[in-house]
């Protein structure tokens, strides 16, 4: 058997966004399926009209609908101004019907919004149960491995569990996506959590406007809030995530508790690793926060899994627990290990250009990460513990 490596490539279809074709991993790959997930209201059916259109000028597309009418979808269409070639939409839900129609017109790309809306008719189950789910699923795959469409599958998902979601169909489909946004902000990231055909991660931007969903091409200040007044609490970071560089802002808030246990809460980082960060801080930098409430928060609702947050994380705290704001034009990253080292984390130079482009002007960085030519106008402040990442952080901050 060939190895996957041996395979060849599958042509692509380019969607006309950068930002789209690269979470896909170089456009969507013919004859393949996708799950895109996200909460209601979010901007999937928008998102997907506009990848229909894209397609629809030179070859045969479907949009089916099991939730708006074809003259709804048509009107939005006309709002968003695009332009709609041979797109044809349909107000559909039973499934054998929407097969047929791809097979009669040798469609290249197939919407399906939303599965929870779609039917089966040998099942005896209604529309959205688990049993539709996965045999509508099923029946999508196959059809797209022996016609060589496209399909693209939207999944509603909430957070409180009350849809039965796309988590149940991931492993039926070759790519999952998931659209996902801070509460009340415009932007919107996409990110690849699955691809066979592409690298998993891979995070695109977007901004919701009044012409629908444009792409955000430089995304790694989106998170800021610029102009901000130096605050006691607010470390900016440069994380990367999603094959990019991205600054982000983390927060730490601690407050003398007012409870037996005090409270620990953490927003966008893992709850583990900020539990071992307080024990290093007390121990190695005799920062003892045993008696206070701490909340960590990275902003603008990104989840951050790399180790890069951890000195950052803990100038954060520091700085709130001193009351003393950092200086607003100082960037931190590193990682943190038990014995208080700070320790190097991987594409330091990437980090380092990105800061420097974005307009800061110093950065607190592992003894490791440290280049011999320092981007001009960065000062650097290589530190190799914890102790000496404080002294840095506070002394530059008076
Ligand atoms: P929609 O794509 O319908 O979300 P989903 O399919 O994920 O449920 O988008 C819903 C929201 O997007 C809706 O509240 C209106 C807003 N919106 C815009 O702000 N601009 C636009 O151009 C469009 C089409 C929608
Ligand atoms: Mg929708």
């Amino acid at each position: 058997m060939a190895s996957m490596a041996e395979q060849p490539e599958q042509p692509r279809l380019g969607l006309r966004m950068s930002e789209l074709d690269r979470v896909f991993g170089g456009g969507l790959s013919v004859g393949s399926v996708t799950l895109l997930g996200g909460e209601p209201g979010i901007g999937k059916s928008t998102l997907l009209l506009q990848v229909a259109a894209a397609l629809a000028s030179e070859r045969a597309v479907i949009y089916a609908s099991g939730e708006e009418s074809a003259a709804q979808i048509a009107a939005r269409a006309r709002r968003l101004g695009l332009d709609c070639g041979q797109l044809q939409l349909i107000n559909e839900s039973a499934l054998e019907h929407i097969l047929a129609l791809v097979a009669e017109r040798k469609a290249a790309l197939l919407i399906i919004d939303s599965i929870q809306t779609m039917q089966l008719g040998a099942l005896d189950t209604g529309a959205g149960a688990p049993a539709q789910l996965r045999e509508c699923t099923a029946a999508l795959v196959r059809a797209a491995k022996s016609t060589g469409c496209a399909i693209i599958i939207v999944g509603h998902v909430t957070k409180d569990g009350s849809i039965a979601g796309p988590k149940l169909l991931e492993h039926l489909v070759d790519t999952v996506l998931y659209f996902d946004s801070d509460a009340g902000s415009r932007y919107r990231m996409l990110r690849a959590t699955k691809n066979r055909f592409g690298p998993v991660n891979e995070l695109g931007f977007f901004a919701m406007g009044d012409t629908g969903l444009k792409e955000v091409r430089n995304p790694s200040a989106i998170f800021l809030s610029r102009g901000a007044q130096p605050a006691p609490g607010s470390v900016v970071m440069v994380a990367r995530d999603g094959g990019r560089p991205l600054l982000i802002e983390v927060q730490a808030l601690v407050d003398r508790t007012r409870n037996l246990t005090p409270r620990r809460v953490a927003q966008g980082v893992d709850a583990n690793r900020l539990s071992m960060l307080l024990a290093v801080l007390s121990r190695h930098a005799g920062v003892a926060l045993a008696d206070y409430d701490v909340f960590v928060n990275i902003v603008g609702g990104v989840q951050i899994a790399e180790t890069a947050t951890d000195l950052p994380l803990l100038l954060a705290l520091a700085s709130s627990l001193r009351d003393q704001s950092l200086d607003a034009t100082m960037v931190a990253f590193g990682e943190v290990g038990l014995t208080g080292e700070v320790r190097p984390v991987a594409h330091g130079e990437e980090r380092l250009r990105e800061l420097r482009k974005q307009g800061y002007r110093s950065v607190i960085l592992p003894q490791q990460n440290a280049p011999r030519d320092a981007p001009a106008g960065l000062r650097m402040l290589p530190v190799s513990s914890m102790a000496e990442a404080l002294a840095q952080a506070f002394q530059s901050a008076d």
